[in-house]
């Protein structure tokens, strides 16, 4: 997956272009500026910076990270006149970090497999102090605007086939669970457990307990 994004980092954004996305973009961008107002963000799995670049004004502070250290540096370029620190932090294996009071991660828990959607929830709480927000926002899967599903597996995994515009294709793990999915695995590890949906975007957010 990480050769994937890094490969189509000068296109990704095209994706929030999609004319029948921008309300449910504009919605879903005021709910999440207003969960991360005032608050210390750690944001993984950043990409090009598109959401960064949109909590930044918010934020008490702003830590853009992902696992591929080009996406984070981008990340971090493209906020011009924002004070936004970046790095390169594995989403599964988040060092602790007492600074943040918050954790956003947007469009990456579709690319967590199943099987592993609790030890990285686990992860995330376990690296913040108690009483510090998780935000989760991702897709929707929408017929005739999201990417088809290519194929199943077993576990339950749902993957799609995505080309760029070199004419490379990959096969990519992309999974659409539903909102009440992610706000009850949430629930095993956040009180306050609040969800939000529109016709293409879903956002979870909790405190954590302990
Ligand atoms: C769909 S993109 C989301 C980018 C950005 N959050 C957005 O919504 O525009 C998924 C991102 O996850 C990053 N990524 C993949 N595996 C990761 C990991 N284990 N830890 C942190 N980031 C990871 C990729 O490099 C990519 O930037």
């Amino acid at each position: 997956m990480l050769e994937y994004y890094e490969k189509r980092r000068s296109e990704y954004e095209a994706i929030y272009n999609k004319p029948e996305r921008q309300g449910c973009l504009a919605q879903l961008e005021q709910k999440l500026c207003s969960l991360v107002a005032g608050k210390h963000v750690l944001e993984v799995a950043c990409g090009t910076g598109y959401w960064t670049r949109r909590m930044a004004t918010f934020t008490a502070s702003l830590y853009a990270s992902d696992a591929s250290e080009n996406l984070a540096v981008a990340a971090r370029e493209s906020c011009e006149d924002v004070d936004v620190q970046a790095g390169v932090v594995d989403a599964f294996s988040i060092p602790r970090s007492p600074e943040f009071n918050c954790l956003v991660a947007g469009f990456f828990f579709s690319h967590v497999l199943v099987q592993e959607r609790s030890r990285f929830l686990a992860g995330v709480s376990a690296a913040l102090c108690p009483s510090s927000r998780i935000v989760l926002f991702d897709n929707r899967f929408v017929p005739g605007s999201s990417t088809p599903i290519s194929r199943k597996a077993e576990s339950g995994d749902t993957y799609q086939n995505r080309s760029l515009v070199d004419g490379s294709s990959f096969e990519v793990l992309k999974n659409f669970p539903s909102t009440d999915q992610v706000a009850s695995l949430l629930g095993e590890l956040c009180r306050h457990v609040s969800t939000y949906e529109n016709e293409y975007f879903w956002l979870v957010s909790g405190e954590t307990l302990r």
